[in-house]
């Protein structure tokens, strides 16, 4: 059996995740895909189809390894063993069409076409948002990252021509229709990965705990900086420089996914690029995870005619920015930044023109 999962883009809502806040996610045409297969005895055996890697361990021994890929597998099949379904072991190949460090999700991708392929094989019964919690948890725990629920949902719970509107607390969500209007979406890749992401982000995500346990020190009733208002930020949190531009920033952020979605519905696309044009310039400046090349990228583009709005996609520190861009203005933006980029970096500027699509899903079934 095949089941291929899809990486994700975000419109906005960044880093808010984790801060039990906003985000609109939805899932891309472009996709991990895993071929399982059963075993007799206890052995899992996986293969990298494109890095010609293999590694083989047993239900008994499953740990994090070295090998990053085997971990996004091994950290869902230690889920699944958890719960006491993992009583044979499997034959499991990869192979993915997600660029790695790219902020589309390749590695939740990876998991959640885990988890959804053996949830199918061992008749596991686990419903789509235990599969992405479980996908979540691998990333915890075999890759480090203290990730939030965004992209392992987007992954499973994506649909066509829509956007998720999810709250990360209820975990209620609704979809809304992306109708674009005469605009198209648009990515361009940096081409930067940084080392150091997996560990500037869990210092994020610790320096926004740090402002809620500030501010609930006068405001009990606030619980993550969801429930914060930016007067309880400017109030309790403003000796802490750092700490109050983090969370003056995820604040700000979660009102702007909320105001997002009225654009979205009314078809304001102006309003709503200007909105994520904001939301880069919180991320460079107040949540500071973007680099100078998304800053080029973003600064390049919204003073280009026809681009609704500009921003860093995803964890930060490198990878896609998203653009909104009038269809007819979509190549002379293209043209522009690929010569502009090449300038400023020596380096091409890959360009991805991707279309909405549903979450994970059987591919093929034997
Ligand atoms: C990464 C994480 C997500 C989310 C984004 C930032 O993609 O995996 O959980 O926090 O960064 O919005």
């Amino acid at each position: 059996m095949v089941v291929r999962s899809p990486g994700r883009i975000n419109l906005l809502g960044e880093h808010t995740d984790y801060n039990q806040g906003f985000v609109l996610p939805a899932a891309i045409d472009k996709y991990a895909y895993v071929a399982i297969g059963p075993r007799t005895d206890n052995r899992i055996s996986l293969l990298a189809v494109d890095l010609n890697e293999n590694f083989e361990t047993s239900i008994s021994d499953i740990a994090p390894v070295s090998q990053t890929w085997c971990n996004y597998i091994l950290g869902v099949a230690s889920q699944f063993a958890r719960c006491g379904l993992l009583d044979k072991g499997f034959n499991l190949a990869v192979s993915s069409e997600i660029p790695a460090g790219a902020g589309l999700s390749s590695s939740a991708a990876i998991s959640c076409a885990t988890a959804f392929a053996l949830n199918e094989l061992l008749h596991g019964g686990i419903d789509r948002l235990e599969l992405a919690k479980f996908a979540q948890a691998a990333e915890h725990s075999f890759a480090g990252v203290q990730c939030g629920i965004m992209d392992q949902f987007a992954s499973l719970f994506g649909k066509k021509d829509a956007v998720i509107h999810l709250d990360c607390r209820s975990m209620d969500y609704r979809y809304i229709p992306l109708k674009l209007n005469g605009y198209e979406l648009l990515l361009f890749n940096s081409g930067v990965k940084h080392s150091l992401a997996s560990t500037a982000y869990n210092d994020r995500r610790r320096e926004c705990e740090e402002g809620v346990r500030l501010i609930a020190r006068c405001y009990p009733e606030v619980k993550s900086l969801r429930d914060a208002t930016p007067a309880q930020v400017d109030e309790c949190v403003s000796g802490y420089e750092i700490v109050h531009r983090r969370c003056r920033y995820v604040v700000e952020e979660n009102i702007r996914v909320l105001l997002a979605c009225d654009d979205l519905q009314t078809g304001n696309l102006r309003a709503f690029g200007q909105r994520m044009t904001q939301t880069h310039i919180g991320l460079q400046h107040q949540y500071e995870v973007s680099c100078r090349e998304t800053d080029f990228l973003v600064a390049k583009a919204i003073s280009t005619e026809g681009v609704a709005g500009a921003r860093m996609m995803g964890g930060g520190f490198g990878g896609c920015t998203l653009n909104l861009v009038q269809a007819n203005a979509a190549e002379r933006l293209i043209d522009k930044l690929k010569s502009e980029y090449a300038r400023f970096t020596g380096k091409d500027l890959a360009c991805y023109r991707v279309s909405t699509v549903n979450g994970t899903e059987v591919a093929q079934k034997t």
